[in-house]
């Protein structure tokens, strides 16, 4: 059964992975056909062993493959065969029933839909043309209930209002657009993002007023203003953070940025969370469909973005982040793997904390 924390450790598992491919190791880049997946010999099992240059996907060529066959492809396109989820192009899922790239699984309760795989959770239904909760309240995940509600132990729960209670590590979560704001203890109350000024007390950046240029240091867990370090004079250390928490120490022994300064946050990111909260979009399985909510209310807003969390590191294969060609075409098939990464972080934000 997926639940939504899963989820969570999923998409912060692939967090990690993308900050870092920005460090320590010098990156191996991979050229179509080539295999990506290299033997962890700590672990026994295989792991992604490098990047595949800009566009391909590291996948099984045939459904079924060993992992140890995994190589870089081009993704697949609308109702071509696929091999398993991520070999599809972005917007796009690999129907587990036919195999086939299908643009399904986009449309949150109350939405408009035309059969049931339009719509996101996988225990609710199509009926008079609209995605229906099932009639009990029991979920898979959080695109089974409505606007407002969780799934928390396969049921649909409501999600805190403003000065409700609320604690993160035991799964009670804030509604969208709310963070649980602690001032010391471990349980808070649902409040206002990017609340706290400057010398406020906070567990995360969401919590400090970044467009202020606050963040919130790991050092004292307070609101602190950013102030953007000079590149060391000596190498940086792989072993010791010798960079500070924005960024990270790579194999040319410099500091490269690996997530968004907080006037960044300010300018694109808020914009955007605004937009989807607006919109009352909330998450569904295949959240870049060109039929999602937000990418039908925020198309505009997710290129601002994208354009404000490039992050410049020569050492990652030449993956540049293709925002440019995603908001000319304003089609969401360009937008690479790593822009996908950053806005699954995006998606933690506003959906679960
Ligand atoms: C997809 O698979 C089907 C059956 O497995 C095959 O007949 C068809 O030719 C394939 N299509 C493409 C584009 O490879
Ligand atoms: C946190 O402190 C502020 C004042 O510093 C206060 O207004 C607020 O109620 C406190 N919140 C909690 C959860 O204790
Ligand atoms: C952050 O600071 C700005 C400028 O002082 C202010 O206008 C804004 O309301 C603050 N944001 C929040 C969420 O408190
Ligand atoms: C810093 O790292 C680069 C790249 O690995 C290396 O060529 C250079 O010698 C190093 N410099 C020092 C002072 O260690």
């Amino acid at each position: 059964m997926k639940v939504l924390i899963n989820l969570v450790f999923i998409y912060l598992y692939l967090i990690c992975e993308v900050f870092s491919s920005y460090a320590p190791e010098c990156s191996s880049c991979f050229s179509e056909g080539q295999r990506c997946m290299v033997l962890d010999t700590n672990s026994g099992s295989y792991k992604n062993g490098g990047e595949c240059y800009n566009g391909l996907v590291c996948t099984a060529k045939n459904k079924g493959d060993d992992e140890k066959n995994w190589q870089c492809m081009k993704p697949i396109e609308l109702n071509g065969n696929c091999s398993g989820e991520n070999s599809c192009d972005i917007g796009l899922t690999c129907d587990p029933v036919e195999y086939k790239c299908l643009n399904s699984r986009f449309a949150q309760i109350g939405e408009k839909c035309s059969s049931v795989l339009d719509c996101s959770g996988t225990l609710s239904s199509c009926k008079n043309g609209i995605c229906t909760v099932e009639p009990s309240g029991k979920c898979d995940d959080a695109s089974d209930c409505e606007y407002g509600s969780t799934c928390s132990n396969n049921l649909c729960k409501p999600l805190g209002k403003q000065g409700e209670p609320c604690d993160n590590y035991k799964g009670t979560h804030c509604i969208y657009g709310l963070t649980c704001v602690t001032n010391s203890s471990t349980s808070g109350t649902c409040g206002a993002l990017y609340s706290k000024p400057l010398g406020g007390t906070c567990s995360s950046d969401n919590d400090c007023n970044q467009s202020q240029n606050l963040y919130c240091s790991i050092k004292t867990n307070i609101c602190e203003e950013y102030i953007e370090p000079q590149q060391p004079k000596t190498n940086c250390s792989l072993t010791q953070d010798s960079c500070d928490q924005f960024h990270e120490c790579s194999c040319d022994g410099k500091c490269y940025q690996s997530s968004a300064f907080p006037t960044q946050v300010s300018q694109g990111i808020e914009p955007l969370v605004n937009c989807i909260l607006k919109n009352k979009c909330t998450w569904v399985t295949n959240f870049f469909s060109s039929d999602s909510c937000m990418t039908k209310n925020c198309g505009s807003e997710l290129c601002k973005y994208s354009g404000a969390t490039i992050f410049d590191n020569a050492l990652s294969c030449g993956n540049t982040h293709q925002s440019e060609k995603y908001c000319d075409s304003n089609s969401v098939s360009r937008v690479s793997s790593s822009i996908i990464l950053l806005i699954s972080s995006l998606i933690i934000l506003i959906f679960y904390f």
